[in-house]
């Protein structure tokens, strides 16, 4: 078939000219352990990567990084642009996968004890990757140029700035100025386009150079401790013997992986879409209470609920702590044993710090430390009296926004205690010092409620008595 004979031709001359085959024949061809689906998550997560970098780049042809317009061009870019809604879907959901991914791969790694001797520092820039990744997250978010994105970066600079000696330097340096604005959308964009995704493709060529070199680590064996002696030689006796070629044998799994991840994210993307845009930031809003992304959620759940005089010490301390630990573990434990079997602390302390961060981010989805702007007004069942007083003092509760932070009869926000029951528990006297005066985390509303509100509102909590509902 001349048709055949031709590509043939071609490719001949391609492959002598570029010498790809003999490049990366080898690569392909190279014997690996035989691995099983628990080794598919590296390969998953450089596929989530290089979704993100596809649809990046097609979402920055839209997207315009400045103050007065980005808000706008977003808008557009999933209103109006060609399958814009659609990509903007797939980098929102493409960078949750990746987050998700690369600490899936990170708790294999760890279980399976693949970072000890001699894969130390492919640990080490693993952890770099994992920083990276949620650094991308982090100035991804304020691209949005939201209330939550620009708040969210307000809040974390403002972390960053009680950093004893270096803080103020590094907030200034977050935000390119004093506070949020233009320059700092400037600066997060050149990090989250240019920089970070540099250091990212550097990091991840240096990661797979280093997993050639020292070759896929074999599933661990209860008997078989890592001893750095032997180790290595004990290793390439092992894939003379059952070692299979990494194409097919085991990349197969790493594609059908792959397009299984590429298909959940376009199938959320096209289903959920982005997620939306809130209001334009406006700093005369205080009232907003961000929450950034979800897989950065937990940390703030953390943040909302330190004990007030702890914060610069957990804020600055408990992230140095965990990055220091995490350095180090492959220097301290570069040896015996892998087996998850042979290493209950391993597992405990995995099952210990999943369980932690899932109950954060329950915590931070419900977050009770914010005011509810949806709590609705009281129905009359709930009032349960006839006395205007009483129910003009209910409607109150809702209009003068109390209802935002305490509940009453089921309803409302948790951020200040339940009033279903306060005529028991403090007098007028306490109740009117209370309002008036605000409290820790309550505003003072001496200034904003005429008497006869306050009358009422004191009339309408001196009937909430007895057991809660
Ligand atoms: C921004 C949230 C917020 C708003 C709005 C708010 N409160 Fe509070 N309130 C709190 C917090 C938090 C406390 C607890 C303060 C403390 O523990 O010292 C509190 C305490 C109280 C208490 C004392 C409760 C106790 O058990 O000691 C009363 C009574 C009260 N608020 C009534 C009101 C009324 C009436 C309004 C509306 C006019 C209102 N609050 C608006 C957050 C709020």
């Amino acid at each position: 078939m001349p048709g055949k004979q031709l590509l043939l031709k071609i490719w001949q001359w391609f492959d002598d000219r570029s010498g790809i085959s003999k490049m990366l024949g080898p690569i392909m061809k190279h014997p690996v352990p035989p691995t099983g689906w628990a080794y598919v998550f590296g390969s998953a997560t450089l596929f989530a990567f290089a979704i993100q970098v596809l649809t990046g780049i097609a979402l920055a042809t839209g997207y315009v990084s400045s103050a007065g317009q980005a808000y706008e061009s977003l808008k557009w870019i999933t209103n109006e642009a060609f399958m814009g809604r659609l990509l903007r879907g797939m980098h929102y959901f493409g960078a949750s996968a990746m987050v998700l991914l690369v600490g899936i791969h990170m708790i294999r790694t760890f279980l399976t004890g693949s970072y000890k001797f001699p894969r130390e520092l492919n640990w080490v820039v693993g952890v770099l990757l994992l920083l990276l990744t949620l650094l991308m997250g982090f100035t991804g978010q304020l691209l949005r140029w939201d209330q939550n994105g620009v708040w969210s970066t307000i809040v974390a600079a403002e972390q960053a700035g009680r950093a004893p000696f270096v803080g103020p330097a590094v907030a200034r340096f977050l935000l390119g100025g004093q506070t949020v604005g233009g320059a700092t959308l400037s600066r997060f964009f050149a990090y989250h386009v240019f920089f970070v995704p540099a250091v990212i493709f550097v990091m991840v060529a240096l990661h797979l150079a280093l997993v050639l070199r020292h070759g896929i680590s074999e599933a661990p064996h209860r008997d078989r401790p890592v001893d750095p002696k032997t180790y290595r030689a004990w290793y390439h006796a092992m894939l003379e013997r059952e070692g299979v070629p990494f194409w097919p044998d085991a990349a197969w799994r790493d594609v059908v992986f792959g397009v299984f991840v590429l298909a959940c994210v376009v199938f959320l993307a096209w289903q959920f879409g982005p997620p939306t845009l809130g209001s334009p930031p406006d700093p005369t809003i205080i009232q907003a209470y961000p929450r950034p992304d979800w897989y950065l959620l937990w940390y703030f759940a953390v943040l909302a609920q330190l004990p007030p005089g702890t914060e610069t010490f957990v804020i600055v301390g408990a992230p140095l702590f965990a990055g220091v630990c995490l350095f180090i573990l492959p220097l301290v434990f570069n040896s015996g044993h892998r087996a998850p079997s042979r290493r209950p602390w391993a597992v405990a302390s995995v099952l210990v710090i999943v369980a932690g961060v899932g109950s954060l981010w329950i915590e931070g989805e419900r977050s009770p430390w914010s005011p509810d702007f949806d709590a609705r007004r009281l129905a009359p069942m709930q009032v349960n009296s006839s006395d205007p007083q009483v129910i003009l003092g209910a409607t109150l509760f809702h209009d003068k926004g109390c209802e935002y932070c305490h509940t009453i009869a089921g309803s409302g926000g948790e951020r200040g205690p339940n009033l279903s029951a306060i005529a028991d528990r403090l007098t007028q006297q306490q109740i009117t010092l209370t309002i008036l005066n605000g409290a820790y985390n309550m505003p003072a509303f001496a200034s904003s409620l005429k008497p006869e509100d306050l009358s009422a509102l004191l009339a309408f909590l001196e009937t909430r008595t007895g057991p809660k509902p």
